[in-house]
């Protein structure tokens, strides 16, 4: 167990490539595996940092079929556009590969086989949707209807959005197809199953008392309590069997004969993409992967958000021991959710600040969102970043503290010794402090990292700034240059180890601006505990010229930014409209006669409460026409009105009338009906296109 391991395998959840990456995506599972994969690159650790885009499943063949593109088109956009921003930001994964890749469908159909040898799964038959038009099961996302709980019309086959009930399709109210419209019918399907209830007794003592085995495979304490105590809910709970294939036409191809149609669903596809990826990342560096997963030498961390607790706790592991090679996470220090402006982040209201706008928007400024995401990042509970606290906490803190501490130590350093490193000459007890102190400080950021505490970490890093401000005030250099001129320069001495220090300590948190200090530095070192020594710099050692670290965000940067956030409000689709149908041809179009008709005359139909009888002037010819229209417009309010009209619809029968042609009409969300009625003068025969 918790022996000093001779390998590291890190890993961040992989994000879906349906979307841009936003900050809190960015907060929850990025940044702190990114800080601690630098921590330990400096601790010359072997370290492996995998992620990659989740290229499968039906939330990108839906977001397809909305935009009318390909699933490959999709995820190639989004996959190149994730893969950018992590790297412009930072994020400095070996390894950013994709599940749509043919390693990755080798990777995981082994495994699939692997465990279906051992006779790991159970094929279960039963009833689920089927839209007989489109010929496909439909993915819980794929069939809307009524939730039972709250009756609103618009909920998914797995969630009302509205009431968050978590739902089965079965459970839906009048469902349909979001694909077709058609009321879906119920046709078996065979899946393969993992009995997860058979692993309750095992994946219990792993999560609460770190036994694997019967031996101690990790200290339970040093996982964090909401990790825990999420995961003992749910085995105290009762494990349920989980299907690992689904139907679908996008995904890795379940690898049997008769299992046409059928893909690995995201519990055999996802995780797996962290092997896969690492193996990629091997075969390039001349590095044995298996090393970093089977070895009991290497350790297995996983970097995720909340949302995914059960995932990379419980059902992942439960794969990995059921194939029997593969080590079993030392730690998943998961965070919990970052709010924004007091809303729930949301991809589908766009209530989000996406990562590469904010590069875009406020270039060469990685390190300050960095640095706020850190601060605030949602360790134990949730958090809530705002554009008036990230304005105040760089002004505050990164230029109050940090960027002035080491510009007053540059300009004195310039002012009084020409860039030149003065030596130590008369070195009093507040010296040997600073020095004590700074690098006691030091030592504790390791120890925060090592428990996955970033906050804390980055607020000790600070504090050598602090350490640094508050030595200046006391000591005043400047006004003891005349008077005591070795006191100054040992003053100065002391503070440019510290500032040399500080550009060790703040390397994995906001390394851009770690570098600069170094640049203006003229040092560079190689490791850590580089750190702890006391001379970091030599006397006589030159420093350059600080680049600017930080500048002030104004005011207006901040009015800007909560505007375009204000303005998604009203711009975003709304949630409950029905998703754009596929493509169809001009051709398909033009086969269309669509034409301007006038209402001559309009009267109910006997016994039918939807429909009116219409006689309408097409401009070629008057006809009648059945509309449903009567729950909206009164027979004498529609005569006399202009309306739009297919004039090439088949006639058919409706009620015993012949209908010869369709009036157009919009449909709003309470069901009412509106008349198209041209804006200018239009008249019967008039064309529309
Ligand atoms: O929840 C998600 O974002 C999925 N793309 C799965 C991420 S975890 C996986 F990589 F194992
Ligand atoms: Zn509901």
């Amino acid at each position: 167990m918790t022996k000093e391991p001779k390998r590291y395998l890190i890993t961040s959840a992989l994000p879906y490539a349906n979307g841009p990456i936003h900050i809190g995506h960015i907060a929850g599972a990025y940044l702190p595996a990114d800080i601690y994969v630098r921590y330990l690159r400096l601790l010359k650790k072997d370290v492996a940092f995998i992620c990659g885009s989740d290229e499968h499943g039906a939330a990108i063949t839906l977001r397809a079929k909305k935009e009318g593109q390909t699933p490959r088109q999709i995820v190639d956009h989004y996959h190149q556009l994730m893969g950018d921003a992590f790297k412009n930001f930072g994020i400095s994964f070996d390894e950013y590969h994709r599940t749509s890749s043919p390693e990755h469908t080798e990777m995981s159909q082994n495994i699939f086989t692997k465990l279906l040898e051992k006779g790991s799964f159970e094929v279960e038959t039963s009833q689920q949707y089927y839209d007989e038009e489109q010929k496909q099961f439909l993915a819980d996302r794929y069939i809307m209807g009524t939730c039972p709980n709250c009756s609103n019309e618009k909920a998914y086959g797995d969630q009302c959005e509205k009431c968050g009930t978590a739902l089965s399709p079965l459970d839906l109210i009048n469902p349909h197809s979001t694909i077709s419209g058609n009321k879906p019918v119920l046709k078996e399907t065979s899946h393969w199953y993992l009995p997860m209830a058979h692993h309750e007794k095992w994946i219990g003592q792993f999560i609460k008392e770190g036994i694997l085995d019967g031996k101690q495979h990790h200290d339970p304490k040093a996982w964090k309590a909401h990790v825990v105590g999420q995961c003992m809910s749910w085995v105290d709970g009762g494990l349920h069997s989980r299907a690992m294939t689904r139907d679908l036409d996008w995904g890795v191809p379940v690898p049997l004969e008769n299992a046409e149609g059928k893909v690995l669903y995201v519990w055999l596809d996802a995780p797996i993409g962290y092997i896969t990826n690492t193996k990629v990342w091997a075969d390039k560096n001349g590095k044995n992967w298996e090393d970093y997963w089977k070895s009991e030498d290497s350790q297995l961390i996983h970097f995720i958000g909340k949302d995914n607790i059960v995932f990379h706790c419980i059902i992942f592991p439960i794969i990995l021991k059921e194939h029997g090679e593969f080590n079993l996470p030392i730690n998943v220090p998961a965070n919990e959710f970052m709010n924004l402006e007091g809303d729930k982040i949301s991809t589908s209201r766009n209530w989000a600040v996406w990562l590469h706008e904010y590069l875009q928007e406020m270039p060469n400024k990685q390190d300050e969102m960095r640095y706020v995401l850190c601060s605030i990042m949602p360790e134990q509970k949730d958090s809530e970043f705002t554009w008036t606290d990230f304005k105040d906490r760089v002004n505050n803190e990164l230029a109050d503290i940090l960027g002035n501490f080491i510009n007053r130590v540059f300009v004195l350093t310039h002012k009084y010794y020409n860039g030149v490193l003065p030596a130590r000459e008369r070195v009093q007890d507040e010296d040997v402090q600073l020095q004590k102190d700074s690098i006691a400080t030091l030592q504790k950021i390791g120890e925060k990292l090592e428990q996955f505490r970033f906050r804390e970490g980055l607020m000790e890093a600070m504090n050598i700034a602090r350490l640094g401000n508050k030595y200046l005030t006391e000591t005043e250099p400047w006004k003891l240059i005349k008077t005591q001129p070795d006191r100054t320069a040992t003053i100065l001495h002391e503070c440019l180890q510290l500032v040399a220090r500080l550009s060790i300590a703040l390397e994995p948190f906001i390394p851009y601006t770690a570098e600069k200090i170094r640049q203006g530095l003229n040092f560079s070192f190689s490791e850590w505990n580089d750190g702890f020594q006391e001379e970091l710099l030599k006397t006589e050692h030159s420093i350059g010229q600080l680049p600017i670290l930080f500048e002030k965000i104004t005011d207006e940067v901040v009015a800007f930014q909560v505007a375009k956030l204000e303005a998604s409000k009203s711009t975003t689709v709304a949630t409950n409209v029905n998703p754009i149908k596929e493509n169809i041809a001009f051709d398909d179009f033009q086969k269309m006669d669509i034409r301007i008709a006038t209402i001559l005359e309009a009267e109910r139909i006997p016994k039918t409460k939807k429909l009116l009888k219409l006689k309408v002037d097409t401009g070629a010819d008057v006809r009648t026409v059945v509309s449903g229209i009567a729950e909206s417009y009164n027979p004498e309010d529609a005569v006399g009105k202009t309306v739009i009209m297919l004039a090439n619809l088949a006639p058919r029968e409706i009620k015993g009338v012949e209908s010869q042609g369709m009036i157009l009409m919009a449909e709003n969300a309470n069901g009412e009906l509106s008349f198209l009625t041209p804006d200018r003068l239009m008249n019967p025969g008039n064309e529309v296109k």
